[in-house]
């Protein structure tokens, strides 16, 4: 296990380009790897969870080639995988377990997917109970846990409401409706990423967006396409914070996903009066952009429950940001945090309360007292890879050192992060 020491710096500056979108690539490896024909993708991102995608698809007959920034995808068609001889392992990767779940299902092999101690411990009922009314053979532990085991089965179209917004859950759905007969609808109170309609349509399928339903015809065969994949928003957020917290700082982030379901981000920092624009917007696909941050004050503010699926994998920079800004910030409705790939409420509470944050839960609200300054610490990453990065930031505004235990674990969404800082750190 790695410890690293991070000591404060003073400004950050300069201009990054991010790496591509996790959630982009994880469907652009599994549309293209059940699409018929090539497909040439740009900027797939290559981290742990992207590449245990691949590698599912490899053990299910998908050739992949890496050239540089390309990704050639060999896709099979919808019925063209084969059977894997052996358990299907995803690692830390929720997305890969919940959304190759649905694809499974429609197989008429048996498959199964297993994934380390962290994934096992995660919630799977919430898509076996959708994709059984699907008529799908799938079973995990007795408390919903992983591993999943998936039998051969016929599947049939429903319609779902969907009890929490889940972007993971949606996809499952979406792409077990590409093996059912007739057309599956998916409904969300709240919308969650829509990347995988994006991506879906990109590749032909027929599949219809109305507000907060969705539905997808079965049967469909998709088409090898060629597409880029824009930066992701989710690792570009922790460079904003800083720039924001750190006292002259000025940077720029090109070519970023500003999908207006997924960057809720950006809404949330022109709330808090961050000084912080979206330049060059570029509306392809999945529409992209350069954002361009400076440092300055920010005031706590109210996030309510309707916030959350736009900002769910930010809240713990949000966290960072709260702790630092003027006065109060209250999160509503963010109870999912607590089975992201740790419990983010207490990862985050526990640190930033470690360096002086003033942080707690009153009910089912979390508040944040902002604090003029966090003090250096020993911070626990709990194996989660967006506590570390969130807390690396706080770590650079602090007065004197911290330590970050396990720093390795943002392999799982951002190998180059530590990287990508030292170049625009002074
Ligand atoms: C993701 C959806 C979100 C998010 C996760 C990636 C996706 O999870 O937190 O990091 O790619 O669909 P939920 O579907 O559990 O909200």
């Amino acid at each position: 296990m790695k410890i690293f020491r991070v000591e404060p710096a003073s400004k950050l500056f300069g201009e990054i380009r991010m790496s591509g979108d996790k959630s982009i690539s994880h469907r652009a490896i599994m549309c293209g790897a059940i699409a018929k024909g090539k497909t040439v993708a740009e900027d797939i991102l290559d981290c742990d969870d992207c590449n245990f995608t691949m590698n599912a698809f490899r053990e299910m007959g998908v050739r992949f080639e890496r050239d540089g920034r390309f990704t050639i995808i060999h896709g099979v068609g919808l019925n063209g995988l084969s059977n894997p001889d052996k358990p299907i392992y995803v690692g830390n990767s929720g997305t890969s377990m919940r959304v190759l779940a649905g694809i499974l299902a429609g197989q008429e092999f048996a498959s199964m997917l297993t994934g380390d101690k962290g994934l096992c411990n995660r919630p799977m009922s919430r898509i076996i109970e959708p994709l059984k009314m699907m008529g799908a053979c799938v079973h995990a532990k007795a408390d919903g846990t992983p591993p999943l085991e998936i039998k051969p089965a016929k599947l049939k179209s429903i319609e779902y409401k969907l009890p929490v917004p889940s972007a993971q859950v949606k996809s499952s759905i979406l792409f077990a409706g590409l093996y059912a007969k007739g057309a599956t609808a998916v409904e969300e109170k709240l919308k969650s990423r829509d990347h995988t309609e994006r991506m879906m349509k990109h590749f032909g399928a027929d599949i219809k967006v109305d507000n907060l339903k969705v539905l997808i015809s079965g049967g469909c065969e998709m088409k090898g396409v060629d597409i880029m994949i824009p930066g992701d928003i989710s690792s570009a957020s922790f460079f904003a914070a800083g720039a924001i917290l750190l006292k002259n700082s000025n940077i720029r982030i090109n070519g970023v996903s500003v999908n207006p379901s997924r960057a809720g981000m950006l809404d949330i920092l022109l709330r808090m009066g961050a000084r912080c624009r979206v330049v060059n917007r570029i509306d392809a696909f999945e529409p992209y952009g350069d954002i361009e941050v400076e440092s300055g004050p920010i005031e706590g503010i109210v996030i309510n429950e309707s916030d959350i699926p736009g900002i769910i994998d930010e809240l713990p920079i949000i966290f960072v940001l709260a702790s630092l800004a003027g006065g109060k910030t209250i999160i509503k409705g963010a109870e999912e945090l607590r089975v992201k790939e740790t419990d983010r409420i207490t990862s985050m509470r526990e640190n930033l309360n470690s360096m002086g944050g003033k942080v707690y839960v009153s009910g089912a609200d979390i508040v944040i007292d902002g604090v003029e300054k966090l003090k250096g610490a020993d911070i626990k990453s709990f194996g989660d890879h967006r506590t570390v990065m969130a807390m690396t930031m706080a770590a650079l505004t602090a007065e004197g050192a911290s330590s970050i235990d396990d720093v390795e674990c943002v392999s799982k969404s951002f190998p180059g992060f530590f990287n990508l800082l030292d170049t625009i750190k002074c």
